[in-house]
């Protein structure tokens, strides 16, 4: 196949900017964005006209090869990927899980997992203990390892969850090292009383999964995170903002000044708390996943912050486990693996729901579901862009053909898909990633060890200026206060 290719007369988007132009690539990399390029007949060209050529997405919060709660997910970097791709995804950021709170050994068994790799990825990495070693680990990760975000469990008790004296030692960790502090947002000893609560109740069912963790839980760890960040003048990012009680503090700290990122994903977006209520328990149990699904209003509410500016990207938490393994909860919820689909959907799913309806722009789309990611993550603009010298890492997206999702012909390894019968128009035809058609006439052709791991670099524009609030602040504390020393 030639490395060379021309991507003719479509309308091409950027976050900023769309224009009707053509799209010449070579060995991987965007070459020229500009009308009428002609080429020599060495030169694959695609036709375009009447659809929008704009960056492959990069969803920033998955799972792959993860091992959770007592098993292991059914996508590994193979087929997550592949799944990916079909549905115009050409990079994302996977969570390392340190081993035994080893973030060198769960570097290196991710490096391993990620082998099979078949699309461009990065990490971010857990922390889910604290001592001197892992301060150490972390400064490596970042001066060598190309990771530049840490994640902080604030739920799942028992195991991957962490005290606030570890998220303020966290915080201040990265704040040292220009890398970004994200949290997962639950209060999670009110989780566990909540989960102890039901089960006494009665309540085993996947409903007691939504009963024993409400949207309030969500608030108070979010608004908590929130403000220890402020405490110690740190960025934040929330993963997964599930609820109107989180996203509005997002909303107020961000109106005061504060610098705080919030993630919603696509289930959060598209579905409702009634799922874990379905009378059939392999159902219900399908669309457990944490902080839960709401109850409808949520979702619209989610949306709305997306399209003013609220919150600023979409991700998905694909983690992806089969009927089997959701059965190992048909007695206690509590034993559910938590995780739903998605990888394969956001592209789709985001385009029917925010463009579609008429609620954001297609500039819009491509911020919301590539260009802040990468600039978030400090790869743009070789990432998220169509610009000369980016990675040819492009869509095209048909506005008048249609979309049905269906586990008969996804990609992914799940038997089943939360979006079951999910339809609607604007459809994603072809997929390049690194240069290459991986997805044209709904055909896949990937092949294991051709992704590449993308290192990401610290920041410097996030901290800028912080060395200065930083100082006004500790002066503030040290105001002196003159008080007479007579004693009376
Ligand atoms: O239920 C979820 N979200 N599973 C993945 C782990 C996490 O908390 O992101
Ligand atoms: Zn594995
Ligand atoms: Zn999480
Ligand atoms: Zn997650």
């Amino acid at each position: 196949a030639s490395s060379k290719l021309l991507i003719k007369g479509g309308t091409v988007v950027n976050a900023q900017h769309q224009e009707i132009a053509d799209v010449y690539v070579e060995d991987g990399i965007i070459v020229a964005v500009k009308p009428n390029i002609r080429v020599g007949d060495d030169v694959t060209v695609l036709d375009a006209t009447g659809k929008f050529v704009m960056p492959g997405g990069i969803d920033p919060h998955t799972h792959l090869d993860f091992e959770f709660m007592g098993t292991e997910t059914v996508d590994d970097f193979f087929s997550g990927q592949a799944a990916a791709l079909a549905g115009g995804t050409t990079m994302h950021i996977d969570f390392v899980i340190p081993v035994d709170g080893s973030l060198t050994a769960g570097f290196e068994a991710y490096e391993k997992k990620a082998k099979k790799s078949c699309m461009d990825y990065g990490f971010h990495m857990a922390i889910t203990k604290w001592d001197e070693t892992v301060s150490k680990e972390m400064e490596l990760m970042v001066k060598e390892k190309g990771i530049n975000s840490f994640k902080f469990f604030m739920a799942y008790k028992g195991a991957l969850m962490i005290n606030d004296d570890l998220l303020l030692e966290g915080f201040k960790k990265c704040k040292s090292l220009g890398a970004l502090a994200m949290v997962h947002a639950e209060n999670g000893d009110a989780v566990y009383e909540g989960q102890k609560r039901m089960i006494e109740l009665g309540i085993t069912g996947p409903e007691g999964h939504a009963l024993s963790r409400p949207a309030v839980l969500e608030g108070e760890a979010t608004a908590r995170a929130i403000r220890l960040a402020s405490f110690v003048n740190n960025p934040l990012y929330v993963v997964h903002v599930m609820s109107i009680d989180a996203m509005e503090e997002i909303a107020k700290a961000r109106k005061e000044g504060q610098r705080v990122i919030g993630e919603p994903v696509v289930s959060g977006l598209v579905l409702d708390e009634s799922w874990l209520w379905h009378p059939d328990f392999k159902t219900a149990a399908r669309y457990v996943m944490s902080p839960p699904i709401r109850k409808r209003g949520h979702d619209k509410a989610l949306q709305g912050a997306l399209s003013t500016g609220v919150l600023q990207l979409v991700g998905t938490d694909h983690c992806a486990f089969n009927s089997t393994q959701k059965a190992f909860g048909i007695d206690d919820f509590r034993k559910i693996p938590n995780g739903v689909n998605g990888i394969e959907e956001r592209m789709h799913l985001v385009w029917n729901t925010m463009v579609e309806s008429g609620q954001i722009s297609v500039t819009d789309y491509v911020r919301l579901t590539s260009t802040e990611c990468a600039r978030i993550f400090n790869v743009y603009p070789r990432k998220g862009a169509i610009l000369a010298g980016s990675d040819a890492d492009i869509i095209i997206l048909n506005p008048n053909a249609s979309f049905e999702i269906t586990a008969k012909s996804h990609h992914s390894r799940l038997d089943a898909n939360v979006y079951e019968g999910k339809k609607g128009k604007g459809k994603v035809e072809v997929t390049i990633a690194g240069g290459r058609i991986v997805w044209q006439n709904n055909e896949l052709k990937v092949a294991p060890g051709t992704g590449r791991y993308i290192k990401m670099p610290p920041f410097s524009y996030l901290y800028d200026g912080i060395d200065k609030i930083d100082a006004a602040y500790l002066s503030s504390l040290q105001a002196p206060v003159n008080r007479a020393k007579s004693a009376s």
